[in-house]
């Protein structure tokens, strides 16, 4: 039985990730999820898999060296699957530090504690062992309005303090599989959506804002493009670069779902108004009135779009929900789930919303 070392498995896309893991191998695997739960995790994402003889949680910080060695010396880790990182964009504008002690140097502490459990004496690797690092196609840069992708071999080009962290954590891992031969791959993928997703990105906080009649904040012009895939496909894609890809390389993952962010914002309140019950009172608040320009993001890219021809071609990966389905999907969960939303945006986050919306 492998065991997987999950990092940030109790935030958006790791707590997914589990799901898809245990739907598919059920006991045939062990699943360990470090988490030091920031504000963006969240246990109540795993209490259908809390009580599993074959999931352990362990509350730690990636950046703490002396846990994450303790926890390879304690358990036999067989794969990596490292997740943890701050991911926010417009957090990363206004507080860049712990973006770089995350994503950076935690990056380093796992590649340590990882190395030195794998490591034989003759400084090979033992059979087997795997480290998938999850990164992002922000690391890439911009693209201009249209026709360019981004390939794994297009230049890196990042330009916010999130985007620069995750290209520093992709060069670490890159340096070690170089340096020592280190058995890893990396991951570059579009921007997800789906359920857990932290009503701080667009696609959940525009759900929420609508719900309740508040308005939905649109930066710039909102023809800025992202390249949305639904989380359960990214998950599966981790899994096949694990399966099936070729150590040591990249892989970048994306569904060619290119949407302005207007679209976005429009398909949201279709659908909403499709869904909510009549004689739901939510439905009178769902409104085009609410759409509001506010300033820009500072820095802000302009288009994103991957091309997924080599995780097609070497694993069979195929992104298997349309975005009319997904988005359809994650909207009736965020509607099941209003407990799980209320309990996320009290406290902390009304601080936060204040604060960055105040002079947009
Ligand atoms: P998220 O913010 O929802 O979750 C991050 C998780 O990491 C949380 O559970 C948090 O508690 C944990 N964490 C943060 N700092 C930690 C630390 N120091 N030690 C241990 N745990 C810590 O993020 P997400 O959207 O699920 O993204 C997961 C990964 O996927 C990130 O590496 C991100 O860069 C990458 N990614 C995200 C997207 C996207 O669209 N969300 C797209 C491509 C790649
Ligand atoms: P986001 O979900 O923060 O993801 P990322 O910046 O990592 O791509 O933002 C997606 C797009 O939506 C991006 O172009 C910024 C824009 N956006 C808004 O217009 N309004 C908002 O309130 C937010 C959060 C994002």
């Amino acid at each position: 039985m492998k065991t997987y070392l999950v990092t940030g498995g109790a935030g958006f896309i790791g707590s997914n990730y589990i799901h898809y893991m245990f739907e598919k191998y059920g006991d045939d695997i062990r699943i360990l999820n470090v988490d030091k739960l920031t504000y963006a995790g969240n246990l109540e994402n795993l209490k259908d898999v809390q009580d599993r003889e074959n999931y352990t949680f362990i509350k730690a910080d990636i950046c703490d060296s002396a846990a994450i060695e303790r926890i390879f010396q304690e358990n036999t880790v067989d794969r990596v699957v490292h997740f943890a990182a701050e991911s926010h964009v417009d957090r990363s504008i206004k507080d860049p530090e712990v973006f770089v002690k995350t994503n950076v140097l935690g990056t380093l502490v796992l590649l340590n504690a990882a190395k030195a459990a794998w490591e034989l004496p003759d400084g090979s690797f033992m059979e087997g062992k795997r480290f998938l690092h999850v990164s992002t196609d922000e690391v890439y840069g911009s693209l201009s309005e249209e026709g360019e992708y981004f390939y794994e071999t297009t230049p890196y080009d990042p330009h916010s303090p999130y985007s620069a962290s995750k290209a520093s954590s992709d060069m670490l891992v890159k340096s070690y599989m170089d340096t020592y031969r280190f058995p890893a791959n990396i991951t570059n993928c579009s921007n997800n959506y789906g359920p857990y997703q932290f009503p701080e990105k667009l696609i959940p906080l525009m759900i929420h804002n609508a719900l309740a009649g508040k308005p939905l904040p649109v930066y710039g012009d909102g023809k800025n493009v992202r390249d949305w895939l639904y989380v359960m496909d990214h998950a599966k894609g981790i899994d096949l670069v694990m399966e099936k890809g070729r150590l040591f390389e990249t892989y970048n993952i994306g569904g060619h779902n290119e949407k302005q962010n207007i679209e976005i914002i429009h398909i949201i309140l279709d659908t909403l108004k499709e869904l909510l019950p009549e004689g739901d009172e939510r439905r009178a608040l769902v409104s085009e009135k609410l759409i509001t320009y506010v300033t820009d993001r500072k820095g802000h890219d302009r288009r994103y779009a991957i091309a997924p021809d080599k995780i097609r071609s070497e694993t069979g990966w195929e992104p298997e929900t349309p975005f009319a389905e997904g988005i359809k999907k994650t909207i009736a969960w965020y509607l099941a789930n209003e407990p799980w939303i209320e309990n996320v945006t009290s406290g902390d986050y009304q601080k936060y919303y204040a604060e960055m919306y105040q002079n947009r």
